[in-house]
């Protein structure tokens, strides 16, 4: 079935956009970069002369910059205009409802140069890709903590992706039985405060690598957030976890790690709880037979080729068997959570 939403595209149009994946990739960043969708948008349309004109550059370079974004149809030629496309109002404006410009940059800066690096990855059974980032560790997250303006852009886009995400959890799961919640892997603590927000009953530990938390303490202002959100410092693995939990959230951390690595983690999760203790497991999945999301699809190299080297997106009977196997007696899944995550809960 196909919506008014969809873009439609021959077999011969699809292979090419993977084969020039990265032409097309930076025909987007490129449009981002000199604001040509925000301008198209504030003047309803402009003809060659005049983009060229308000980006600065020459006719024939923007000649080839329009050529390539209306083939790859993000915009439309009326007349002589050239005006967005509906994808380019919904996801590529600042002020579009989901604006994928943290992703857009994450790629760029972040990701895109390792991903040469994959069929060495995948030889290998580790993140060959990471060489292109120096630093202390061998995952990303260590490696970014020698590179403030990096680590910047990652929580940009981890931050954006799970204020977006979360608040479905927020509108379907129901913390009101929940005292106090343990955030593992907590990053700068979006999820944190969201969750404090909406139930002022709750205090939150954010337990993450020392820049990240003092990154992510630093964002806090409000007094009565402050007294209920707390930090602590340390490694997942080697540290114990923040003590006296009743609710554990195990967000996007279950990508990152081997299923072996993840169980590991999830029995010194369930270790720390007390009975009747929850560890919500939330993330990125694919389906259960392996086919997709395209989203699991190509988010799941990012973890082998980068990230760790041995995550990847998993389905959800993947969490809720590595639940079981971490001890927990019953696991609660809830699906089409939207975003292509899904939450998985573990009952002590
Ligand atoms: C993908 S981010 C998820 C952030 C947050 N939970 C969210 O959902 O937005 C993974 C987080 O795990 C943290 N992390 C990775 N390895 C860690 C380790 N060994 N000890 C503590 N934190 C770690 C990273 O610093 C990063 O903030």
């Amino acid at each position: 079935m196909t919506t008014d939403r969809d873009v439609v595209v021959r077999d011969a149009d699809y292979l090419r956009i993977i084969i020039h994946g990265t032409t097309a990739f930076e025909l987007l960043r490129t449009g981002l970069e000199f604001d040509l969708f925000e301008i198209l948008e504030s003047s309803g349309g402009m003809d060659l002369a005049k983009v060229a004109a308000a980006i600065g550059t020459g006719e024939q370079p923007a000649r080839v910059l329009l050529l390539g974004l209306t083939s790859l149809r993000l915009l439309e030629k009326r007349g002589d205009r050239y005006v967005n496309g509906d994808l380019v109002r919904r996801k590529l404006l600042k002020s579009s409802p989901r604006f994928l410009g943290p992703l857009v940059d994450m790629q760029a800066r972040v990701i895109n140069a390792s991903m040469g690096d994959l069929a060495a990855s995948v030889r290998a059974g580790a993140n060959v890709g990471l060489r292109h980032l120096t630093g202390p560790g061998t995952t990303l997250y260590e490696r970014l903590t020698a590179h403030p303006e990096l680590q910047e852009v990652f929580y940009a886009n981890m931050g954006d992706a799970s204020r977006n995400a979360f608040d479905q959890i927020l509108d379907r799961y129901d913390f009101s039985g929940a005292r106090r919640v343990v955030d593992i892997g907590g990053g700068d603590g979006t999820n944190s405060v969201k969750l404090a927000l909406r139930h002022p009953h709750l205090e939150v530990t954010v337990f993450d690598q020392e820049s990240v938390t003092r990154l992510a303490a630093g964002r806090i202002e409000d007094p009565g957030l402050r007294r209920r959100i707390r930090f602590q410092a340390g490694d997942l693995f080697t540290d114990p976890l923040p003590e006296g939990a009743d609710t554990i959230l195990f967000f996007h951390i279950f990508e990152i790690w081997s299923l072996e690595r993840n169980t590991e983690l999830l029995r010194k999760c369930h270790a720390a709880l007390p009975d009747g203790g929850t560890c919500l497991v939330y993330n990125f999945v694919s389906d259960d037979e392996g086919t997709g999301s395209m989203s699991a699809g190509l988010l799941s190299p990012y973890f082998l080729t980068l990230a760790s080297g041995e995550g990847m997106v998993y389905s959800p009977r993947d969490m809720e068997q590595a639940l079981l196997a971490a001890g927990f007696s019953r696991v609660e899944r809830y699906q089409d959570m939207g975003f292509s995550h899904a939450l998985v809960v573990g009952h002590k």
